[in-house]
């Protein structure tokens, strides 16, 4: 039989272990109990518990409780004190400790570390409340529209009465404020509604190329596709949309000061795998600008809704194509620099990849 005693079995358990003798002085202090509470057991063992665990009145308690009156606890919205550290989310039980001839000699306490299931309910809340915020938008949304179109429509009837060229000019802003709020409300609908994706083989060149077009500016660009690429399987227009929105933020970050290069390649992706098990292959799509960068406190809030540094942004392309690349089963890498430039690669599966 191998050498395995109750000893090695409590050293080693990932739950901190800590015992009391019947004077409430420690007894035993096992590694996890180490770790969690970042003290060393040279400094704690033998030494009276309130005194150690001064901060942490709960545990004390239970524990002489244990002791003196043989109660058992079982508490999980317990918090531990670390030495340097902010206090742990921890689950507490206690049991008493009985020696061979059946006396009590003292009581222990189980401690489990829960700071990693906190932050998986606090994930999973922010969740659900992220959900509840975006039907609120979009009910909010539809309300907002028709009362905006009734304003739009007088202003526009107003402007062919009056004849002062000036007060015409203001009518005209009106109508084109109106014009931006309601393709603001739109965003914000498409964005809250649940994808409905259109998808077929297509070319991505093509869905590139109408996108450069649209920009009315071709000379900007920088054309770097590879001719053998596979067609991939996607809603073209949502795919137009989100690559109008990449080019777009490119296009503002460099100020047209130097060129955008597009480029596109075919990468091996273990994350797709084709119906006999091969790894599947997946197109990239790099949009690489030399304008201003991405501050690196900014870098993991641009896909947050609203989230803009422009003065007339509505801080929503970012998140709509993140939404519409995660629909499609892709991926979105960024990197920047801040005054070196940022490169937006979207990965998407090819039509290949599930044959
Ligand atoms: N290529 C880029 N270079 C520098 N900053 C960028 C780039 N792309 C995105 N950003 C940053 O991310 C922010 C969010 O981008 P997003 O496209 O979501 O909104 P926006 O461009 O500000 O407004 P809009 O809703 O009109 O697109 C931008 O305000 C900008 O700070
Ligand atoms: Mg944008």
């Amino acid at each position: 039989m191998l050498p395995l005693s109750y000893e090695d079995i409590v050293e080693n358990l990932s739950e901190a272990v800590i015992a009391v003798d019947n004077d409430l002085r420690i007894a035993v202090f096992n590694q996890s109990a180490e770790k969690m509470t970042e003290m060393s057991r040279t400094l704690v063992l033998g030494r009276p518990l309130g005194e150690v665990f001064k901060r942490d009145a709960r545990l004390v308690e239970m524990l002489s409780k244990t002791v003196a009156e043989g109660r058992l606890f079982a508490e999980y919205e317990e918090r531990l004190h670390r030495r340097f550290g902010s206090a742990l989310p921890v689950g507490i039980t206690t049991s008493q400790v009985f020696d061979s001839n059946g006396n009590q000699c003292g009581a222990a306490a189980l401690i489990k570390d829960l700071s990693g299931i906190k932050s998986l309910e606090a994930a999973t809340l922010r969740k659900e409340r992220l959900a509840y915020i975006g039907q609120f938008a979009a009910n909010l949304a539809h309300e907002l529209r028709n009362p905006l179109s009734g304003m739009r429509g007088a202003a526009q009837l107003l402007s062919r009465k009056i004849t002062d060229e000036r007060l015409c000019e203001y009518t005209g802003v009106i109508m084109k404020e109106a014009d931006r709020l309601n393709s603001i409300i739109n965003e914000m609908l498409d964005f809250a509604r649940p994808g409905r994706l259109n998808v077929k083989e297509i070319n991505i060149h093509r869905v590139l190329d109408s996108v450069v077009m649209l920009m009315q500016d071709a000379g900007a660009f920088v054309k770097n596709y590879d001719p053998s690429l596979p067609p991939v399987l996607g809603d073209e227009d949502q795919l137009t949309q989100v690559f109008l929105n990449l080019v777009k933020n490119a296009k503002e970050a460099s100020n047209g000061a130097a060129a955008i290069t597009i480029t596109t390649r075919i990468t091996t992706d273990f994350h797709v795998t084709k119906a006999n098990g091969a790894p599947g292959r997946t197109a990239s799509v790099e949009i690489r600008d030399a304008g201003c960068g991405i501050k690196p406190e900014d870098l993991e809030r641009i896909f947050t809704p609203f989230f803009t540094t422009k003065p007339r942004g509505t801080g929503l392309g970012m998140a709509i194509s993140l939404k519409i690349i995660k629909e499609h089963n892709g991926h979105l890498k960024i990197e920047s620099g801040v005054g070196a430039g940022t490169a937006v690669t979207v990965y998407l599966p090819t039509a290949e990849a599930t044959q």
